[in-house]
C-alpha cells in the first residue's frame, strides 16, 4: 500500500505538472463570468487574434484581467491594456505584461503622461500590492497573461498613475518590444486597438 508520503508526493507532482501546462483564454466564459474584447471580432486566441482581453471583478476588490496579444519574440516584449476616459493613448493608465531584460513576463503598472509611456514611479512592494501576476506564457507568437489588479489603489497614488477601476473606460490594447538596459520600459507599439464603447469593468 502506498504510504501517505507517496500519496502526497504524487499530488505535488500532479500539481506542478498542471501549473507548467500552458493556460488558454476560454472564450466560452465571455459574456457569462467575464467580459471580453477581441481584435478582430470573434478571433480564436493563439490562432487568429491580434489581441484579446477579459475582465471579471471579484468580491475581494480586484479585477482579474486576461491579456493576450501577438508578440515578435518570446522575451523583451509586452502586451498592455490602457484605460482612458477618451478614445486615445494620451492620458491612459496602463497595465502591461512585460519581459524586461530577458526576464519572465510580469504585470507592470505604467502610464502615458502624453504620447509616450513611463513606468509608474512606485517601489516593487507597493506595485505588488496593486498588481499580481497569476500566469504568463508565450505560445504561437502569442503572449497570454493573467493578472489581478486592485480596484481601489492606495489613496496616496495619483489616479493618473494608477486609475481606480470603479469607472467606465475606453480599453486600449497594444503590444511591442521593451527597451533593455538600465532603464527597462515599454517601447512604442506597432498596432493598437481601442474599444468602440466605454466599458464598465465591475
Ligand atoms: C486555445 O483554445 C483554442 C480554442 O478553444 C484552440 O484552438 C487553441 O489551440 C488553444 N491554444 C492553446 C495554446 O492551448
Ligand atoms: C498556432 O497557429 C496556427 C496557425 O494559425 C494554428 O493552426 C495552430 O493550431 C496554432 N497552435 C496552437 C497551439 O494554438
Ligand atoms: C470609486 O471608489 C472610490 C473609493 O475607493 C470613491 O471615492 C469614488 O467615488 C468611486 N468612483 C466611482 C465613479 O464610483
Amino acid at each position: 500500500m502506498a504510504s501517505i508520503l507517496e500519496v502526497v508526493a504524487l499530488f505535488v507532482v500532479m500539481f506542478l505538472r498542471k501549473e507548467s501546462v500552458a493556460q488558454n483564454f476560454s472564450t466560452s466564459e465571455c459574456g457569462n463570468s467575464k467580459g471580453c474584447l477581441f481584435q478582430p471580432n470573434n478571433c480564436i486566441p493563439f490562432q487568429t487574434c491580434a489581441y484579446a482581453m477579459s475582465y471579471s471583478a471579484t468580491n475581494s476588490g480586484d479585477v482579474i484581467f486576461e491579456i493576450l496579444g501577438q508578440v515578435t519574440a518570446p522575451y523583451n516584449t509586452y502586451v498592455a491594456l490602457g484605460f482612458n476616459n477618451a478614445a486615445q493613448m494620451d492620458g491612459a493608465t496602463v497595465t502591461a505584461c512585460a519581459s524586461y531584460n530577458g526576464s519572465p513576463f510580469l504585470g507592470r503598472l505604467t502610464y502615458n503622461p502624453a504620447t509616450y509611456n513611463l513606468n509608474v514611479p512606485i517601489d516593487q512592494n507597493t506595485q505588488s500590492n496593486i498588481l499580481q501576476t497569476i500566469y504568463s506564457g508565450v505560445v504561437n507568437n502569442t503572449l497570454y497573461c493573467k493578472v489581478t489588479q486592485t480596484i481601489s489603489p492606495p489613496s496616496n497614488i495619483p489616479s493618473n498613475f494608477v486609475a481606480p477601476l470603479n469607472q467606465t473606460f475606453y480599453i486600449l490594447m497594444v503590444s511591442g518590444p521593451t527597451q533593455t538596459g538600465n532603464n527597462p520600459a515599454l517601447l512604442k507599439h506597432s498596432t493598437h486597438y481601442i474599444s468602440p464603447q466605454m466599458v464598465n469593468l465591475l
